[in-house]
């Protein structure tokens, strides 16, 4: 901030709550939820979302589980009316979701509402006015709190009229003491209850007090804290929902809600990724997978958050930001080695489907919302060597021995580095199989011949030809295997500089007509020690190219 201007600024005040609980409390089950992405949301954008936007958002709100969709302000506008009238008239609310619409408590705009929900079997009306100290000096031109809460109470009242007369329509009842956050605890308290009293809540029917941190002035304990104040003190709280509704001045409206939950609320208002006002709304999605992550059933479907994220992104226009929660492009991507290692480590590890999840900095499987391994490890030059083996094993069926994978991960940044730039798989893949696999510089199989049957009991003899720096020389030789057979034919060629320290096979995964991969550890003179690899469908013949590319590696 700039110099001196400090001063501007004054802490919030705290809330005066002794033996406060929601410090010890647990969140145990899913809120009621309610989606305000087609009305808060929608008055967020720089381009509204016209009627088969918001009607392709709806039924995908519809699709995830959402019950209480809070459709529009009706009467601020014909568009958002006529919106209403197309879901009624056309019959496309499923029997078990509630539209809601938020009306402020004005009579003319009250009427209006009714006029647009005519025909809606159930619906919630949604009626707000603004509280707070600040609005009443600085919008409602110095309006007292008994002339604020007025204001509630006779819309409160024109909507039981109405409602009283709107045969055929359930009408349950929302009341937002509009800028909650920052209003005195005991004057928001003293208006909701003005608009109890008049709307008669049961314990069957029960009013939704929807209190907003319409701002968010401080941190979420105060919020919880006030929460808990209001749960505590209100009457008959058996009548009474709850409901949060928080934004996201400060960055920390999903914690002010989480705790909210443990303050005693039961209802919970947000949007998709958290579009909305300023620094949005709540993200639903995120509070809703928080849960899921701790083993709580929620009632809402993200396990294609991809597709949720994609019809979102094209009616809203908006992006969700790389590092979002859940639905980022990059939130199941390492690129630190260390925490590549120990994801690989960690996936390694996995006991099947419903074992419980345990891989070290992931706090869901991705494929549990519709996210795929695939985008789990990229590689950049800051990455370990567990990255890159991952994706060899993984999208091309290389399982590179332990000891080896330091060697190829080293090559793979170099070239990382080189370029500047994260490397794709198949740049990857690329690059192993030019450095290791079936490497001829210096040495090459221009011939290979294996046979079992002319050469002393357990023991097998390799001819052929090889180029040897220009020359073609034929080989020859014995061992009891394949490798140990090549190895005496180098000897006898004068060829074998080294000792033969490991080596390796299997199939190569989902390769080709079943191609086999061989790896060999090569120690030279110094005590060089590299590895090389060899691909061929027949098996034999892998081996002893993996031998020869480890030799030609050893140069
Ligand atoms: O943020 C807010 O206070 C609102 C109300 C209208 C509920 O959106
Ligand atoms: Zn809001």
């Amino acid at each position: 901030m700039k110099a001196n201007s400090l001063s501007k600024y004054r802490p919030f005040p705290p809330v005066e709550l002794a033996d406060r609980r929601w410090p010890d409390a647990t969140i145990t089950r899913a809120p009621v939820w309610c989606s305000v992405d087609l009305r808060d949301g929608n008055q967020a954008l720089a381009i509204p979302m016209n009627a088969s936007q918001k009607l392709e958002l709806f039924e995908l709100l519809v699709r995830i589980g959402f019950k209480q969709i809070e459709v529009g302000f009706p009467s601020a506008s014909d568009t958002e009316f006529e919106f209403v009238r197309k879901l009624v008239d056309e019959r496309l609310i499923p029997s078990d979701v509630q539209l809601q619409c938020l009306v402020q408590a004005r009579e003319h705009l009250i009427r209006r509402t009714f006029e647009a929900l005519e025909g809606v079997p159930r619906t919630i009306v949604h009626l707000y006015n603004s509280t707070s100290p600040l609005q009443r000096r600085v919008t409602f031109g110095g309006a007292s709190r008994g002339e604020i809460r007025d204001i509630a109470v006779r819309g409160a009242t024109l909507i039981k009229e109405l409602a009283a007369s709107a045969g055929g329509t359930e009408i349950d009842l929302q009341y937002s003491p509009e800028s909650f956050s920052d209003t005195e605890l005991d004057f928001a308290l003293e208006t909701c209850e003005g608009v109890m009293d008049v709307w008669g809540p049961t314990a069957e029917r029960p009013i939704i007090l929807n209190l907003p941190a319409t701002v968010e002035w401080t941190t979420p304990n105060v919020h919880a804290d006030q929460i808990e104040w209001f749960c505590r003190n209100v009457k008959d709280r058996d009548r009474v929902q709850v409901s949060l509704h928080t934004h996201n001045d400060r960055g920390t409206g999903t914690a002010a809600t989480e705790l909210g939950l443990l303050a005693g609320a039961d209802r919970v208002e947000g949007t998709l990724f958290g579009n909305g006002e300023r620094t949005g709304n709540l993200d639903i999605a995120t509070v809703a997978l928080n849960m899921n992550s701790h083993g709580l059933e929620t009632g809402l479907d993200f396990s294609d958050l991809p597709a949720a994220r994609e019809v979102y992104e094209r009616c809203t226009r908006m992006a969700v930001p790389e590092r979002h929660p859940y639905a980022g492009d990059l939130v199941f991507t390492a690129f630190s080695g260390s925490h590549q290692d120990a994801i690989k480590k960690g996936m390694d590890l996995r006991e099947g489907a419903g074992a419980r999840w345990a891989v070290p900095y992931l706090t869901v499987d991705p494929e549990d919302i519709g996210r795929t391994y695939e985008a789990i490890i990229r590689i950049n030059s800051q990455s370990g060597k567990g990255g890159v083996a991952y994706i060899l094993d993984r999208e091309y069926g290389f399982d590179l021995p332990k000891p080896m994978q330091p060697q190829v991960g080293g090559r793979i940044y170099q070239l990382a580095d080189r370029l500047g730039r994260e490397l794709t798989n198949a740049e990857i893949h690329d690059a192993f199989r030019d450095e290791f696999v079936n490497v001829e510089r210096h040495l090459s199989l221009a011939d290979y011949e294996l046979d079992h049957h002319d050469v002393r009991k357990g023991n097998v003899r390799c001819r052929g030809k090889l180029a040897h720096s220009g020359e073609t020389r034929e080989y020859s030789g014995v061992g009891n295997g394949p490798i140990n057979a090549f190895v005496h034919a180098l000897e006898t060629l004068g060829l074998k500089d080294f000792n033969l320290k490991d080596y390796r096979s299997h199939a190569v995964k989902g390769g080709s007509d079943a191609d086999s991969a061989a790896y060999i550890l090569l120690e030279g003179e110094g005590g060089k020690a590299v590895w090389g690899c060899g691909v061929d469908s027949s098996i034999e013949l892998a081996g002893v190219k993996a031998l020869v590319s480890a030799w030609n590696l050893l140069r």
